[in-house]
């Protein structure tokens, strides 16, 4: 594909103190790091192991609030909910719904729904996989963009950056198979990696007999602090693109 892909997307700001009713400007902020992100145009792209330069890519997507609400009203994009609910936890799902304290998606199948939420649990963020329940992506305020209220090492907007990889059907990039090698990320231009990595890891960090250049920690779909994931593959963008081109072509329209 040589052309660019603008998803449309709806923030649904779900609060219960002022704090958690984040600015507008915190909001555009996350919007600009995923248009940096998923063009290459992030200013740590040059940050990429010289071994692993050569397949790091410009994903071709962008994303944009939507200008127009269902039903076509002229829009911000962006939705607040007060709730009465304190904070939630990584299963809840009470802010996907009106009845459970927080808003209900638009079209799922036409906009990017963000839910962006107080977690109580540790949990910075949650995408779905196409197909299943619940779709959308969820984000704890404080790891929300890149400025305003948050908390690092999660600062700088790169949890949305992970969550919105899963919900263009990228999986964790070791395998999630705990240290088997055995896993896979079903994506060729990855190398095969036990287990994800934390922090700030130095280059090289072997593992799975991947040799000399070892794990690709610095991929957005591992679990490292914000600072120390900035890319994706070309096969991880390509599989974004069948992504869009099968099971999530309502965004396309
Ligand atoms: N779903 C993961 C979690 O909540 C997100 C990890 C994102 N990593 C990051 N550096 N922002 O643990
Ligand atoms: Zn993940
Ligand atoms: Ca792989």
């Amino acid at each position: 594909r040589t052309g660019i892909i603008r998803i449309p997307v709806v923030v649904h700001v779900i609060w219960h103190t002022a704090a958690e009713n984040i600015s507008d400007a915190q909001i555009h902020s996350q919007i600009d790091v995923l248009n940096a992100d998923f063009r290459r145009l992030n200013a740590d792209a040059g940050s990429v192991p010289s071994a692993f330069a050569g397949v790091a890519a410009d994903a071709r997507i962008e994303f944009a609030l939507a200008v127009r609400g269902p039903g076509c009203a002229v829009t911000t994009g962006i939705t607040r909910t007060e709730t009465s609910v304190t904070g939630w936890t990584r299963n809840q799902t009470g802010m996907l719904s009106a009845a459970g304290g927080g808003h209900d998606p638009w079209d799922v199948t036409k906009y990017l729904n963000v839910w962006v939420c107080n977690y109580t649990d540790g949990l910075l963020g949650k995408g779905s996989f196409p197909g299943m329940p619940n779709q959308g992506v969820r984000c704890h305020y404080r790891a929300f963009g890149s400025t305003g209220t948050l908390s690092a090492p999660y600062d700088l907007g790169r949890t949305m950056v992970h969550e919105v990889g899963h919900y263009l059907n990228l999986n964790h990039i070791w395998g999630d198979d705990g240290s088997l090698c055995s896993g896979t990320d079903n994506v060729d231009d990855t190398p095969n990696q036990a287990d994800e990595h934390y922090g700030t890891p130095t280059f090289p960090q072997v593992s799975c007999s991947n040799g000399p250049d070892g794990d690709m920690f610095m991929n957005y779909m591992d679990y490292t602090d914000d600072a120390g994931m900035f890319m994706f593959t070309a096969g991880q963008s390509a599989r974004m693109d069948a992504t869009l081109h099968t099971a999530r072509t309502g965004l396309l329209a």
